[in-house]
Order: C-alpha cells, then structure tokens, then sequence
C-alpha cells in the first residue's frame, strides 16, 4: 500500500497545525518530521517540544526523521515527545543495532536511513530488526533538491532482498520526490513517499497531496 509523508520542512511553521490538516485532508497517511542538529547536516530545525505540539494537533502517525549526532541521546526524548515512528541515519550511528533496539525498546517503529552515497549493503545485518528503510534521494539537510536518480536502484535492490529473505521492512524515499518522480519510485519498490516542497512549497497542501497520490496508484497499476 502506498502512502503519503508530506515533510513539514517545506510547511509554515506558524501554521503547522492547519497545514498538517490539509495534508491530511489530500489523502497524507504520515507526517514525516525533519530533525536536524547542525552537526550532521549543515541545517537546524526543531526537536522534541515541537514534536509533543504536533502530537496533539494530528492523529496521523509521526514519522521522524533523526539527522542528528548521536542519536541515543535523544531518541528516548522524541518516543516521550510522541514519535510513532523514528529512524536514525546508518552514517550517524556507531552501535546501529544498539540504536536500533532502543528505538524498538520504546514501542516505536524503527527505520534506518541511508545517504545517497551510502550503499544498501551496509544495511544487510540489521534488515530483520528494522520497521522501514528510508532511502534518501537527496544529500540530506534542506528542501526542494533535485532528485538524485541513483536511488532508484537501491529501492529496487531492497524490495528484492526482502523478497528473497523472507523479510518484512518497508521501503520509503525521501528527497525531490513530485509529480515528475514519483511514477519512477513508486516503480522502483517505494511504498512511503516523502515529499515537502511538492505538498507545501506552493499552492494548496491538499490538492497538492491529491495529485501526488493519484500518481503514484496510476504508478502502482503499471508495475509488472
Ligand atoms: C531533507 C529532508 C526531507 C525534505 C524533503 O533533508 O530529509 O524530508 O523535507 O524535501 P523535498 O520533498 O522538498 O525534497
Ligand atoms: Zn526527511
């Protein structure tokens, strides 16, 4: 099934509550929540006190996205903050099955995300522990980036090895994902879509998040 993460790092920050209900409004399953620290990528947002605001404002699950420096550190302040689901950079992490098994401690899902230059098979030894595998389809760190079309062939890649293992985690995309790309990971094995400046950088959230979805079921209905 496929479903729609608008990234609310493309929303009006003074209006997240409202945005977030148009997205929800256009069919957006997910809210995905851009965390950075400054440290890991070269941009700043928000943390857990946000997180804790949006939780009360939607029922849609949250999905956070940690590109953060030690994520351990944090990752008991986002699950408090009410994090439905979190994942933690494959680059950041040091013990990434420890990081991992922490996330799951606190009865969230877990993801593991990896950069475009980083390779699927760095992920092969946590596989079976994770939730989701979050493909990155831009250098992560700001909005409204050109689709880097390298990411196709991990989706790919990872919906194969699940198949071939018996596995059970979700492929979602995050970075350039709009009407002219999303036919193209929908294709690729991706079943989360990520997408913030196609929903919030211009026009209407809702219309915006429709149209989207629409392409990506025409998408579906073409896989072989
Ligand atoms: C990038 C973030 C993304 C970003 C995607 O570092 O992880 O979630 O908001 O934005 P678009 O869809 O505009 O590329
Ligand atoms: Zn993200």
């Amino acid at each position: 099934m496929i479903e729609l993460a608008p990234s609310i790092l493309s929303a009006d920050f003074a209006r997240l509550a409202e945005q977030v209900r148009a997205a929800a409004e256009g069919g957006a399953s997910v809210i995905h929540v851009d965390i950075m620290d400054g440290h890991f990528v070269p941009n700043l947002t928000i943390g857990p006190p946000v997180v804790k605001s949006l939780r009360k404002a939607t029922d849609l699950p949250l999905d956070c996205h940690l590109m953060i420096e030690n994520p351990d550190q944090f990752i008991p302040d986002f699950a408090e903050a009410g994090a439905d689901w979190i994942s933690v950079h494959q680059e950041a992490s040091r013990h990434l099955n420890r990081t991992l098994n922490l996330i799951r401690s606190h009865d969230v899902l877990a993801g593991v995300v990896i950069n475009p230059a980083t390779p699927v098979e760095t992920l092969t030894e946590v596989l079976d522990i994770v939730d989701y595998v979050l493909v990155m389809s831009v250098n992560p760190g700001f909005g409204a980036q050109k689709f880097i079309p390298g990411a196709l062939h991990k989706m790919r890649r990872l919906a194969e090895y699940r198949a071939n293992h018996g596995l059970n985690y979700r492929i979602e995309v995050d970075g350039g994902v709009a009407l002219d790309t999303v036919g193209d990971v929908v294709r690729a094995g991706a079943e989360i879509l990520v997408a913030g400046n196609a929903v919030f950088g211009h026009g209407d959230p809702k219309s915006n998040a429709q149209k989207l979805l629409k392409a990506a079921t025409e998408a579906t209905l073409q896989k072989v």
